[in-house]
């Protein structure tokens, strides 16, 4: 049987384009997917074509991968099948737009955009192309996420009343980012909310939306906000009504910060950093909420199963590694972006336009759950990256 080989354009050379990129290195049998592959075929820089193909060699792409030094010689290669856009959310609307434009199917990095209008409209762009569009959430295609959502639809832990999911992470925004680092400047849409809040309100919702047959929207959102000195906020807490079809209104709160940890020795002491709770026990899941490899399903008949979750990856003797940020998994253990891409090749082999474990309405919704919280809490990015104006050079 022929492979489906799905042909990657990488649009940015940071952090996670080239933790991305390499994990689409590895065969995908590793983790017993057979019939299809993924291969990099291009990268581009807003900076140079040396630096695309820097990120080329990084990541082991082929020789042939051509280098690009603007995005909009990427997005007008015919060798490219899909493009995963890797800017900071500030610029993801923009960017994914001249992508859609162009008629290329995309993955574009969380959160999806600014704010729900601009998000709608690349919707709505991806549909009058005819082209596929994918948030990419990426732990929403782990296995453990998918164990996870069956715990709750198969009844084990009863009626669901609540989840709790925080993820905070307790580096001292002073000490850890220059006041113009993404992480912290409004310019660039930096934040708490959007970038590490998205995982809690992605536990919330995926938990208790996501589970439902008709899952409506929350009918309610409460929420309290503290802002950094840049104006970006460094501490949200939110509360969500979600109105479920067994058992009435259940309650989402989705916590982040850059003070607290959800894991401050980084040994997973402090527990679990999700919480599902139903009539019948709860399912956990240890941090981070975003890479978590850990469940534990704690019923009051007594049960208690531990769950481990481990990434695949090549065996050690490839020389192969993947990592975020300076922090590398052990070498040959997968990071886990794989589950993502290879959602991707079947939606593209299979001629769907969105993906199965987040579709485009959901993470619209998730959208104007955060537009919600700055309003009540008049956290507001500058026009120029939350106009719906396109092109617009940022
Ligand atoms: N899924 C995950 O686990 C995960 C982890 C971290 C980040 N993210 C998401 O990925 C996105 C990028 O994060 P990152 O950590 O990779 O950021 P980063 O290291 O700062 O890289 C961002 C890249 O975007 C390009 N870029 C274009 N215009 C830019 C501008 N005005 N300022 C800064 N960069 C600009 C640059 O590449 P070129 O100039 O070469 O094009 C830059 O290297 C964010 O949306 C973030 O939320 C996801």
């Amino acid at each position: 049987m022929s492979k489906f080989q799905l042909k990657w354009g990488i649009l940015a050379t940071g952090g996670i384009a080239e933790t991305f990129a390499r994990d689409l290195w590895p065969s995908p049998e590793i983790r017993g997917v057979k019939d299809i592959e993924h291969v990099v075929v291009a990268a581009a820089s807003s900076s140079s074509a040396d630096r695309a193909q820097k990120c080329l060699k990084e990541v082991r792409a082929p020789e042939s991968a051509k280098a690009y030094g603007s995005y909009k010689e990427l997005v007008n290669d015919p060798n490219v099948d899909i493009i995963y856009v890797a800017t900071p959310h500030s610029h993801h609307y923009q960017n994914a737009m001249l992508c859609l434009e162009a008629g290329k199917n995309v993955l574009c990095e969380k959160a999806f955009t600014t704010n729900a209008a601009q998000t709608e409209l690349l919707i709505k762009k991806a549909k009058e192309k005819n082209v596929f569009l994918m948030e990419a959430v990426w732990t929403r295609y782990f296995p453990l996420s998918i164990y996870v959502r069956e715990i709750i639809t198969s009844g084990k832990i009863g009626t669901v009343y609540r989840t709790t999911a925080d993820l905070s992470n307790a580096d001292p925004p002073e000490t850890s980012f220059d006041d113009s680092h993404r992480m912290v400047n409004p310019d660039l849409a930096g934040g708490a909310l959007l970038d590490l809040g998205i995982y809690a309100l992605t536990w919330v919702f995926q938990t208790l939306y996501h589970t439902q047959k008709n899952p409506q929207p929350p009918s309610s959102v409460l929420s309290a906000l503290k802002k950094y000195r840049t104006g970006a906020d460094e501490q949200t807490s939110i509360l969500l009504t979600f109105p479920r079809e067994e058992g009435g209104d259940a309650h989402g709160i989705a916590t982040t910060g850059l003070r607290t940890a959800s894991d401050p020795d980084k040994k997973g002491s402090a527990g679990p950093a999700i919480r599902v709770q139903g009539s019948k026990g709860e399912i956990q899941v240890f941090p981070p909420a975003y890479r978590p490899t850990k469940t534990k399903l704690v019923l009051h008949d007594g049960t208690v199963e531990e769950r481990e979750f481990p990434q695949p990856g090549p065996d050690k003797s490839k020389g192969w590694k993947n990592g975020f940020g300076g922090d590398w998994n052990p070498d040959g253990e997968g990071h886990g972006m794989f589950w993502e891409a290879d959602e991707c090749a079947y939606a593209l082999r299979d001629g769907r336009k969105e993906g199965q474990y987040e579709s485009l309405q959901e993470s619209l919704v998730i959208m104007k759950v955060m537009d919600e919280v700055r309003k009540q809490n008049n956290l507001v990015y500058p026009e120029k990256i939350e106009t719906t104006e396109y092109p617009v050079d940022l």
